[in-house]
């Protein structure tokens, strides 16, 4: 079996996303499988070199992943002529810059969302990796989750008949993380709630309803969104009080070409009674469906029960009853789906569309999206063009 390395430095793995979804999920898994066929039988092996700041997190983390390589040295490994890819999930505003300085030096890019804060900045990101000459690529991930690839198919089947609607629900409770409190710690990190490290809510989760519309429901015409910050103090890392000034909920209407309605309510000031931590909810004229993150219920139009309005009496039907699950199947991990494409798009296999163009709509979203709040209307979603 013939196999073919290709070099990729990973920049921010020491994080959250970079840790599990990226390296440990994604990477070290499919160091572990044999890499990525291609078709003639070859075997596209990824050989990471991790970057970040911390040497001693580094050399902890590439241990537990039978990773060889890594640096706190990021220049030196962005002139290393034998890695081709560059990965950032670093945090979010440095996104543009270290992306231009991979471009630069030649490497394919491919990086978390938001691609940038700004739509200028996204733009300019976009051209600057297209004049290059570059491949490069945004992750998407909830497009591979086996839920929305249920929904994609029930809609590609015409289950849905008309499609009327699309509502989305997602979010949960984040702790504040009072260090003096009982309270369990906080479950994300602090500059999800500081605007000027990025954070946001609505920075965060219109970058991801924006492909999900785009790619499953009709691409998203016009939006009117208000946001709250209904948690305005929070606990860093280090147990200090800060002041957590980003929007942490986001009540978002969407109209889709083609005339569905979307609303998501994002929030992470939110309990959680529903399939899942994520759920969608479409209805059309035949039929409807309920998707989590895995699962995927349904009920056509013959299941539909015939509600009558009587508070006077207890409720006779048993809503959660009246829909059926749709067939498990086997589904990978959603991170490492779409890693796979693009390592194989970067070996000369396959288009790739989730480029960083349509990283740029996201960005494009989540902007106009604060635009609508802070001036209290509807706004149209202008066509990005290539
Ligand atoms: N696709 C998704 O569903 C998803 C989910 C969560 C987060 N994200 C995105 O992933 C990115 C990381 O989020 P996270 O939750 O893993 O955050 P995190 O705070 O856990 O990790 C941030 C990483 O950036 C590094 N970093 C921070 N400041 C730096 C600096 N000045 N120089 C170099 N490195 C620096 C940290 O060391 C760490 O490795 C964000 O852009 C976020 O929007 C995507």
């Amino acid at each position: 079996m013939k196999q073919k390395r290709i070099g990729i430095i990973m920049h921010g793995v020491t994080g959250r996303m970079g840790a599990n979804q990226h390296l440990a999920r994604s990477i070290a898994e499919i160091r572990r499988q044999g890499g990525v066929e291609l078709r003639d039988g070859t075997r596209l092996m990824p050989d990471p070199v991790l970057v970040g700041r911390d040497a001693g997190k580094l050399e902890r983390l590439a241990r537990a992943h039978g990773v060889e390589r890594w640096t706190t040295d990021l220049d030196a490994a962005l002139q290393n002529a034998s890695d081709s890819v560059f990965f950032d999930a670093a945090t979010t505003p440095l996104r543009p810059t270290l992306l231009k300085r991979a471009i630069a030096a030649g490497k394919h890019v491919y990086c978390e969302k938001p691609v940038a804060t700004s739509l200028a900045e996204a733009m300019s990101l976009y051209r600057a990796a297209k004049k290059a000459r570059v491949r490069h690529g945004v992750v998407q991930d909830k497009l591979w989750l086996p839920g929305l690839q249920k929904l994609k198919a029930l809609r590609e089947q015409g289950f849905f008949g008309r499609i009327l609607s699309v509502r989305g629900e997602f979010g949960y409770w984040v702790f504040e993380g009072d260090p003096h409190s009982s309270q369990p710690a906080a479950q994300r990190p602090s500059w999800n709630y500081r605007s000027k490290d990025g954070g946001g809510i609505i920075l965060d989760m219109l970058c991801h309803w924006r492909y999900v519309l785009d790619n499953l429901f009709g691409k998203v015409r016009a939006v009117s969104c208000r946001g709250a910050t209904h948690i305005p103090w929070r606990w860093d890392e280090n147990g200090r009080r800060y002041r957590a000034d980003a929007d942490d909920a986001a009540y978002a209407t969407f109209e889709l070409a083609g005339g569905v309605i979307a609303h998501f309510n994002s929030s992470w000031c939110v309990r959680v009674r529903r399939d899942d931590l994520l759920t969608l909810q479409v209805d059309g004229t035949k039929g409807s469906a309920v998707a989590g993150l895995r699962d995927c219920r349904i009920q056509s139009y013959g299941d539909t029960p015939k509600p009558v309005w009587n508070p006077d009496v207890p409720q006779p039907i048993d809503f959660f009853a009246g829909w059926q699950e749709t067939p498990q199947g086997s589904y990978d991990n959603a991170f490492k789906l779409q890693w796979e494409a693009f390592l194989r798009h970067v070996a000369g296999e396959g288009g790739f569309r989730w480029s960083l163009l349509e990283g740029a709509r996201g960005v494009q979203l989540a902007e106009l999206g604060l635009q609508s709040w802070k001036q209290r209307r509807w706004l149209k979603v202008p066509e990005l063009k290539a």
